[in-house]
């Protein structure tokens, strides 16, 4: 294994929730006549392992002598998705997984070989974009005959909402995304200046730019001689853009997204939001909604 350095607490309650649905998911529709699809588009190199662990990896090889790596204690390695996804039962027909670090993608075919050996022929493993690998996978397969799981959770603003809208008209696919919600809040400094980088990729993660006019407000104030002067402030916070990403999921799965949130993050602060959409619109496809709503809680 080749652990990417991160993770927590909140990694694994987030990795937990997502596969407890994989295994409600594919026990549900084990006699269904679908092919099953797990993909996931930032599946990383396998596993984790919170930088807290490296470091004190790091601190017990320096005063070790004979050791040039250090390694962390395999209790604090962090199994990832992709891994924990081949590992329900029954396994879905595909694995459709993706990273777009090199050293990524051969770190999880290695493990793959050593862990998944009997079902590896099931997996294919690419190097893309993320919106480049979901765009080839929305186009390429016939959504009557399939059905899948998409998982994103990628460490920021990646995903872009066109992306969103192309899984939502597929109407066969129930999605995980780990919402990166303080990554929008942050492009909003406190006195609402919105940054020029930042900023249209939180357009783009939202597909408008509608959230600025919201986002900061001028104000009036007097100054010390009684002049007044517009200033302008950031006048929401992370709550609101949470609010503002559910209701964009939404539309772009037909209004099919679940109320409840997981929020995740390190010492006490939001800084994802694990959100469930479904885009089937049938009434049999609100078991989606109920099962996601269970693994939730
Ligand atoms: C939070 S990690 C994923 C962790 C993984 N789900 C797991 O459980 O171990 C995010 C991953 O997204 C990858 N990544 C970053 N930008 C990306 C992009 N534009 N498209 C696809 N993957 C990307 C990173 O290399 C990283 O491995």
């Amino acid at each position: 294994m080749e652990p990417q350095p991160f993770g927590d607490r909140h990694t694994v309650q987030k990795l937990e929730t997502v596969e407890r649905y994989l295994q409600a998911y594919v026990t549900a529709l084990k006699f269904a006549p679908f092919e099953l699809l797990y993909i996931d588009a930032c599946a990383g190199s396998g596993s984790s392992v919170p930088k807290s662990a490296l470091e004190l990896a790091h601190s017990t090889q320096s005063s070790l002598e004979g050791f040039s790596v250090p390694v962390a204690d395999t209790d604090s390695i962090i199994v990832g998705s992709a891994i924990r996804a081949l590992g329900v039962k029954p396994a879905f027909h595909r694995y459709l997984l993706n990273d777009t670090k090199q050293s990524n993608v051969d770190a999880l075919r290695n493990s793959i070989q050593r862990e998944h050996a009997h079902i590896e022929n099931r997996v294919e493993i690419t190097k893309l974009d993320a919106n480049q690998m979901l765009c080839e996978i929305c186009r390429s397969y016939n959504w009557r005959e399939t059905r899948a799981v998409v998982f994103l959770d990628p460490f920021g603003l990646q995903i872009k909402y066109e992306t969103l809208e192309m899984l939502g008209k597929t109407r066969a696919v129930d999605l995980w995304y780990l919402v990166p919600v303080f990554a929008m809040y942050r492009q909003v400094s406190g006195d609402g200046e919105i940054n020029l980088d930042g900023g249209p990729r939180v357009d783009a993660a939202l597909g408008t730019r509608a959230w600025r006019d919201v986002a900061v407000v001028e104000e009036q104030s007097v100054d010390l001689f009684s002049q007044s002067q517009l200033r302008s402030k950031r006048a929401v916070d992370i709550a609101w853009f949470e609010k503002v990403a559910k209701e964009r999921i939404g539309e772009a799965f037909q209004g099919q997204v679940l109320d409840e949130t997981l929020p995740l993050g390190r010492n006490g602060m939001q800084e994802f939001s694990l959100m469930f959409a479904w885009a089937n619109t049938s009434e049999k496809a609100r078991l989606a909604a109920k099962l996601a709503s269970a693994v939730l809680k």
